[in-house]
């Protein structure tokens, strides 16, 4: 691997409202939100506990999490406005940070022990594993949602220092668009009042700045470890199915796949592939248990189908 820079200087945008980040030292993983455990229409088993025995993504059993997980949003809604968007997809479009595989970067990822999910106690190639054996057990013939499932959370490496350090808030959580107005299905939507974007006229419209059935490709969703991943893929020349690269970006966008809401920004081909983001979802949140996958048994397979839609090297 090859880290071309050391540090990137984002300038004074993380000034005065991200005062109090440093507070937020735990890692959301992907959304907030309890979900029924009872969502899984087909063969998938979903574990009725994680790896603490405990039921998923139940933070009310630990209220001080909540707490923590409520601050989180509010730094995000306040924090997360069109231009810091615009911002960051420009400097991160010049994918200057790093020369690496996708393979290389999952075993970096490793690195990021997420200490506050409440479903996760294993460092995050055990959760990008599980989903993506669990995925290709279900679906054996679909070699690019084992793979999509692999790298869904590749984007977390934004919170180490060779990646710019970005705070919690501009990394993980659940997603929502920028230039129209704050659907009420956001979590913690209270908080969006102190964001300066819901002063503009543009933007607070149900379209906003779009039209109807634009299509999400032409929205700018707030900045993290999706739309990053995004990029990362497309930029560097992946062939993955056009599903996958939806599912990447639009994983942490509960208020869409969770809630319906924002469909009407949605054109024909997001429709379609919305239905393989709900199955992926599934895996994405039930994965996280106590069962291991080797990963030297199962390396060979996953290197296999990185070689086949991504390059050797990307730029990151
Ligand atoms: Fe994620
Ligand atoms: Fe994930």
């Amino acid at each position: 691997m090859t880290i071309l820079v050391e540090h990137v200087d984002f300038g004074s945008q993380f000034d005065d409202k991200n005062v109090h980040s440093e507070d937020i030292n735990e890692l959301v993983l992907d959304g907030g939100f309890p979900q029924p455990k009872n969502a899984s229409q087909n063969t998938f088993f979903a574990p009725e506990i994680n790896a603490f025995g405990h039921s998923f993504r139940n933070y009310d059993e630990e209220s001080e999490r909540q707490k923590g997980v409520e601050e989180f949003y509010r730094l995000q809604h306040i924090n997360q406005t069109y231009d810091f968007v615009k911002k960051m997809r420009e400097e991160y479009k010049k994918l200057d940070k790093a020369e690496m595989s996708i393979w290389e970067c999952c075993e970096l990822l490793n690195e990021v022990v997420d200490e506050s999910d409440p479903d996760l106690d294993e460092p995050q190639i055990q959760h990008l594993l599980q989903s993506a054996e669990a995925i290709r057990k279900d679906y054996p013939n679909e070699d690019w949602l084992h793979l999509t499932a692999l790298i869904h959370d590749l984007g977390k490496i934004l919170l180490l220092p060779k990646f710019g350090e970005l705070p919690q808030w501009a990394v993980v959580g659940d997603t929502f668009p920028l230039g129209c107005a704050f659907d009420e299905s956001n979590v913690h939507h209270k908080y969006f009042k102190e964001n300066p974007d819901i002063k503009s006229p543009a933007y607070n419209t149900k379209n906003g700045i779009y039209n109807e059935g634009c299509g999400l490709d032409n929205v700018m969703m707030s900045w993290g470890h999706d739309d990053y991943m995004t990029m990362v893929a497309k930029e560097n020349g992946s062939t993955l199915p056009n599903a996958g690269l939806f599912i990447i970006r639009y994983h942490s966008f509960y208020p869409l796949h969770k809630e319906g809401a924002y469909t009407h920004l949605m054109n024909e081909e997001d429709f379609e592939n919305l239905k393989w983001l709900h199955i992926f979802n599934k895996y994405d949140l039930y994965s996280k248990s106590k069962v291991l996958v080797d990963v030297e048994e199962v390396r060979p397979y996953y290197l296999s189908l990185i070689e086949k839609y991504f390059p050797a090297k990307l730029r990151w």
